[in-house]
Formats: structure tokens, sequence, C-alpha cells
């Protein structure tokens, strides 16, 4: 007997996901600055508006590597019925986790060369990762892969039972930023690169968002419950997941209330809260465009904390999309000859001469083995390839 989708969301209590109130405490969060995409128009006509977005984020992709996006064309609602479905997903029993896991069950027992818990499909169960002083992560998440290509959808057997009732929806979300977000943001870089627009979607991401896509961008639907307090202030220091870059070229996060995110201050060199902006997305830089745009764009920094006090106790859930150029792009700014690079010396004959020649899937199965171990850490900088695994801001700012 095959179910429908309302008695399978019955039998898993889909239901809707409920966030704290905005925290009273004031902890100095950081306001990012908001991209509202509603103003992206095309065509010759609306180039002086793309060129005002662009402008807006130089500011943002140039320093904190961190920005919002609004009004970028999905409905709050459709956001909160895939958290509400998450959260049912990401708490189903641990025995039938296991039978859909992303690698293995903890990251000492995985196999060497594994793809890893982090970015293989299905679940990473809570406990894959050790924190600190025995203490292990709180968080489950569940990965998608490659949603674009028609095998995602013509094998819903890979995934639990409640996903595969909403196998479609989360791949129309994912693809929507893949393919119709990301050339937005893609175009407006080019704009400050000062390159043709286009020039980045063409050189870097080859058959984006079709069968012939190679960059394994990834989905992620991420739950992350408290630690009783004492574990987490004397065993872990208050951090849930710590500092890093992502691996990415861009990375999509559904803001939420909880004030648990961090990204260390450009300025300061601080860890400071990033503040929620109710139905906005928060967009990062990861490696990959920061390499490709010859370091002038940031991959900063940040991490996860505990929130503060009147927040601690709630499940925090999150919704990620990490979206990586193709396996075979070369990660420098060479072919764009961009002229706002050149000025800047971020050139093969200048500040980019330790550079290495390097594909995408150089960088990401490098960085990738190091995922979740404890030598890969903040505090011990590997070099790979002429570039740092943890890097934080490799030339000096313009001042
Ligand atoms: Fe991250």
């Amino acid at each position: 007997m095959t179910l429908s989708v309302e008695e399978i969301d019955k039998k898993y209590n889909v239901r809707p996901f409920v966030d704290p109130q905005p925290t009273s405490i004031d902890v100095n969060p950081l306001t990012l600055t908001a991209i509202d995409l509603s103003l992206f128009r095309e065509g010759e006509d609306g180039l002086e508006s793309r060129q005002k977005l662009a402008s807006i984020l130089e500011s943002s992709v140039t320093t904190y590597g961190f920005f919002n996006i609004i009004n970028f064309g999905i409905d709050n609602d459709h956001i909160e019925h895939l958290r509400a479905v998450s959260q049912s997903v990401l708490t189903i029993p641990h025995e039938e986790k296991l039978k859909y896991l992303a690698s293995a069950a903890r990251k000492e027992d995985e196999k060497p060369g594994n793809i890893g818990g982090e970015r293989g499909q299905g679940f990473k169960p809570k406990g894959y990762w050790a924190i600190k002083n025995g203490v292990r992560d709180s968080i489950d998440f569940y990965n998608v892969r490659d949603t674009y290509h028609d095998d995602f959808l013509n094998h819903p057997e890979r995934h639990p039972e409640l996903l595969q009732a909403h196998l479609k929806e989360i791949a129309d979300y994912y693809n929507y930023l893949h393919r119709v977000i990301l050339p937005q943001i893609l175009r407006l870089c080019d704009l400050i690169l000062k390159i043709p627009e286009g020039s980045l979607l063409n050189h870097y991401f080859k058959n984006s968002g079709t069968n012939q896509d190679t960059s394994g961008s990834h989905g992620r639907l991420m739950l992350y419950q408290p630690y009783d307090e004492e574990t987490s202030l004397k065993e872990t220091e208050n951090m849930y997941l710590r500092g890093h870059s992502d691996i990415s070229a861009l990375t999509f996060i559904t803001s939420q209330p909880i004030l648990s995110l961090q990204i260390k201050d450009v300025y300061s060199g601080n860890w400071r809260y990033v503040n929620h902006r109710p139905n906005s997305l928060i967009v990062n830089i990861g490696d990959a465009l920061e390499f490709i745009s010859g370091g002038h764009f940031k991959a900063c920094l940040h991490r996860v904390v505990q929130p503060p006090r009147d927040q601690v106790g709630f499940n925090r859930l999150i919704i990620i999309y990490f979206c990586n150029p193709s396996n075979e792009s070369e990660l420098d700014p060479e072919v764009l000859n961009s002229p706002t690079l050149a000025r800047l010396g971020l050139t093969k004959e200048d500040k980019l001469k330790e550079w290495q020649k390097i594909q995408f899937h150089d960088w990401n199965d490098t960085k990738g083995q190091l995922l979740g171990r404890s030598e890969a850490g903040e505090r011990n900088l590997l070099k790979f390839y002429g570039r740092f695994i943890e890097r934080w801001h490799h030339f000096p700012l313009e001042t």
C-alpha cells in the first residue's frame, strides 16, 4: 500500500518548526548588507540597477565575505515548509538514519579516501565528530547532492521515506538557487571585476545546473541541538562548530533568530555574532570564489557557538546550499583579465606568484580530506598549492 504525502507527513508528525524570540541581550551583532534582488533588472536598460547592486555588494564581498539577499523570489512560507519537513527528517530514530548514512557513523571509522560525512549524500548523525575533551558534536544533518541531475529524482529509494515524499520540492529549492540566483550574483561580481557579464559563469561553472554539471554542489538540512550548558561551557568552550572557511564558491543559508553563527570581524579580528534578518538568506563567499577572484573576495572564517543566554536550550534549524564551480575549473583569475584585479596587483606576476595551478577538484579533495580532523584546526595553518587551508585574508586590506 502506498501512502499519500499527507499520510506520510502525519506518520512523521510534520509540523511547523518553532523558533525562539530574538535575543534581548545586546551582543553587538554584525548586521550584514542586504542585496535586494527584486531590483535586479535584465537588459541594457537594467544595467544601471545592476551597477548599483554591484557597488553595494562590493563592500561586503571584499571585506566580510558575507551578505544577505532579500526578495529573491522564494516565498517565506515555502522555506518554512521545508524547515518543517527537515525537522522531522532529522529526528527520525538513529537506527533509521544508519540505513542512509553519508559515510560512517563516526569520523574515526571512515574508510580512507571516503568522501566523508561532510560531503557525502545522506545523514551525518550527531556524534560523528570529536569536538573537544571527549565531547562529540550535537549536530544532525542530511546532505543531498547534484539535485540538478535527472538521477536525483529518478532514484527516490536512496532517501528515507519522508524525504522521498518531498524530494521534488527540495530539488526545486536548490535548483532555483543554482540556476537563477547563482547567475545573478555572479553577474554582479562580474561588474565588480569590470569584466563582461556572464564571464564568471561561463569560465568556471561549465554546464551549470544541468546533467553535465560536475561541481558536486550540495544541499544540507541541518539541526543543531543544544548541549546541556555545563558540557558546553566546560568542555567545548561554547563551541558547536569550530572556525573554518567553506570550500564552495558561494554558500546560501536560511537566516533564523538564534544568534549562533559568528564571523571573524575583518577589522578587529574578534568573533562577532551575525544578526538575523527575517525573510533573508545569508550568503557567504567560499574558498573557490576567493581564488577565482585572486583573493579580492574574502572567504571569511566563521563558526557556530552557544547563543546568548535567553536563546540557550532551543533547537536551531537551517537549510544550506553549497554551490561549487565545475570540478575542472582552474582556481585563479588569469582567464578573466580583470582591470580591477590588475589594478590591485592580484595577478600571477605580482601577488599571486606563489599560487600553483589547480583545478577545483584538487582543492575540494585536499581540504575535504582534512574536514573534521583536529590537525586542520584554525590555530595550525596548513598550506597547500601555495594557499592556506584555513585562510584569513592573505593579502593586506586596501586602506
Ligand atoms: Fe561554513
